[in-house]
């Protein structure tokens, strides 16, 4: 299974660009930059990751981010994720960025995004790697901050195909960002928001209902309501699914209990993404291997969750299909 995994052509659509940020280069940039860490070393930073719930992580995630500051910080951590993505024969990703980690501290989006998008843009061109990016807002801020935010990359809407809402999930409900998604929507964006990571299958429902997203990120809660279960059944809303920040956030005990094979069970749209690769413990490969693991998936389950990706994305319907065909033509050899 595991020949079988590390060459199945991968597509990622759940994945923040700041938590792909390795501890090696978050020194390295540090060192650039003049920015002191609150580590003394690699190994000092990496035990901090040991989280009991979503804001453990958080805390620590929006410190790391402190040290990106220019467009070149960007583009080099955009890079380092496409490079490592390429060896596990990842073919297309949806990135997360957080505008509001940035912009309060000084950081011009022309920076953010352009070195996101010239990072992307050479993965096109020297591995093939096709790419969306998602602009996420923070949503413990308030929903005002966020329309500022909107506004504020207007001028980059041509490489923002969509928007997300992230962060502490707990007491900030979808309903605090009608408006903004409203807003967003109009002018024409894509729109997904993380629900039912920590949060009740409430939470689920109300991101389908009053933000209208295209896919739920996370959705595990969902679970919990059979009827909600049946709306995302009958009209096929993508999950995108992360079994190992799940465990790492320990919002799933185990990954033998971990609900994505009840997903698949119930004809659910689950897909394997890494969330924040460098905090919890592997990108793609690793999460598939997880999971294969611990729920014995079969190909069969394996193919169905790389195929769930691949339709679930933003991607234009020539590059779908051409996906799917390679998909198809690895499932029939292997
Ligand atoms: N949940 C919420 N916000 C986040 C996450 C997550 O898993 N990763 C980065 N921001
Ligand atoms: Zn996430």
């Amino acid at each position: 299974m595991k020949t079988f995994i590390d060459a199945l052509p991968k597509v990622e659509l759940h994945c923040h660009i700041e938590g792909t940020f390795e501890p090696e280069l978050m020194f390295q940039l540090a060192r650039r930059n003049g920015v002191e860490l609150p580590y003394d070393s690699i190994d000092s930073l990496r035990e901090a990751y040991a989280f009991t719930k979503l804001q453990d992580f958080l805390d620590i995630y929006y410190q790391g981010m402190n040290v990106l500051l220019t467009e070149q910080d960007f583009f080099d951590l955009t890079w380092a994720y496409l490079e490592k993505s390429h060896t596990q024969q990842v073919r297309h990703v949806e990135i997360f960025f957080d505008p509001q980690g940035h912009l309060p501290r000084g950081v011009p989006f022309s920076s953010v995004v352009n070195g996101i998008h010239n990072a992307l843009t050479q993965a096109k061109e020297r591995f093939g790697i096709t790419s969306e990016l998602i602009m996420c807002f923070l949503r413990h801020l308030d929903e005002e901050d966020a329309i500022e935010t909107l506004n504020a990359a207007a001028p980059y809407k041509d490489l923002v195909t969509g928007i997300g809402l992230d962060s502490s999930e707990l007491g900030h409900p979808p309903s605090k960002f009608e408006r903004v998604f409203q807003q967003a929507r109009d002018q024409g964006y894509r729109c997904v928001a993380h629900a039912g990571e920590e949060g009740p299958a409430q939470y689920v429902r109300e991101a389908i209902r009053l933000l209208k997203v295209d896919r739920i990120d996370h959705g595990n809660n969902a679970l919990d309501d059979s009827k909600l279960v049946d709306e995302l059944r009958e009209k096929q809303i993508p999950l995108t699914v992360c079994p190992l920040s799940n465990t790492r956030l320990c919002v799933v005990d185990h990954m033998q209990n971990h609900p994505i094979r009840k997903m698949l069970d119930l004809g659910l749209c689950a897909t394997v993404n890494s969330d924040d690769p460098a905090y919890f413990g592997g990108y793609m490969t690793e999460n598939y291997n997880a999971i294969t693991q611990s729920l014995g998936l079969n190909k069969e389950e394996i193919i169905t969750l790389a195929k769930n990706g691949i339709e679930s994305s933003f991607a234009p319907k020539q590059r779908k299909q051409a996906l799917l065909e390679e998909l198809s033509e690895y499932a029939s050899r292997n």
